[in-house]
């Protein structure tokens, strides 16, 4: 599926080298450290040397596409679990090991093509103070092979893809809300007008269900805190 692999030793945004670039579908550029990594609402990608950080092009039009930030952070999950960690997915495009972010989506819709942008902490000894994140280094205390890594967990992102294609979000829906971040807690949901309610789960579309004081209500945009006691 994946067709070109270009590996680059620093680059602004891996996201924006393939909007500028003219590469072909499935292309994957990869950088060991971005100067201005870009995350999803505008927010900045701290991209300093030991994380994985690539973005891969894919078309249009593929069954329940507004589903591919969690159906790609499933496919994270997915190959975290079978190196041994426990991960959750907080919805609706991180994926969370011990509580703490290791990796996060940002999927861009161009004229004709998506982008999808993945940031994973692998090697990474510390972060700066503001940031709540982990590394697998800091889990396992050891060092990752980013090539090796990354051609492995490719292989899940592209299987969960076809998957998607073919069967669409239902094949995924259980899997997801089974590893869902704060699930059945009370949350405060931004849309970024705050609302508050209990994570009931996911709906058959991807969207966010929360149980409010109106009733259960389903939100397709948003960022999600747990409300402190
Ligand atoms: C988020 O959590 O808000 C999404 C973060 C996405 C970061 C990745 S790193 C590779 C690609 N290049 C970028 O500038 N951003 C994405």
């Amino acid at each position: 599926m994946f067709s070109t692999l270009l590996w680059l030793e620093e680059v602004s945004s891996t996201q924006d080298f393939l909007k500028e670039k003219s590469l072909p579908l499935w292309s994957v550029v990869v950088a060991n450290r971005q100067t201005r990594g870009r995350g999803r609402l505008g927010r900045q990608w701290h991209s300093q040397e030991g994380g994985l950080y690539f973005s891969f092009s894919m078309p249009q039009g593929i069954k329940d596409e507004n589903t591919l930030p969690l159906v790609l952070s499933n496919a994270v999950a997915d190959y975290l679990k079978s190196l041994g960690f426990i991960p959750a997915i907080k919805w609706v495009n991180d994926v969370y090991v011990q509580g703490k972010k290791l990796c996060g989506i940002l999927t861009e819709r161009l004229k004709d093509k998506i982008i999808v942008g993945i940031g994973i902490n692998l090697n990474q000894e510390s972060f700066p103070k503001d940031i709540d994140a982990i590394s697998l280094r800091k889990i396992k205390g050891e060092i990752y092979d980013k090539a090796g890594f990354l051609l492995n967990l490719l292989d899940y992102l592209g299987k969960a893809i076809e998957k998607l294609s073919q069967k669409g979000f239902c094949a995924f829906k259980e899997d997801i809300e089974q590893r869902l971040l704060f699930k059945d807690s009370e949350v405060i949901l931004y849309t970024p007008k705050p609302v508050v309610g209990i994570l009931q789960g996911i709906d058959t579309d991807g969207s966010l269900l929360l149980l409010t004081q109106e009733g259960i209500k389903s939100f397709q945009v948003g960022e999600i805190t747990l409300r402190a006691l």
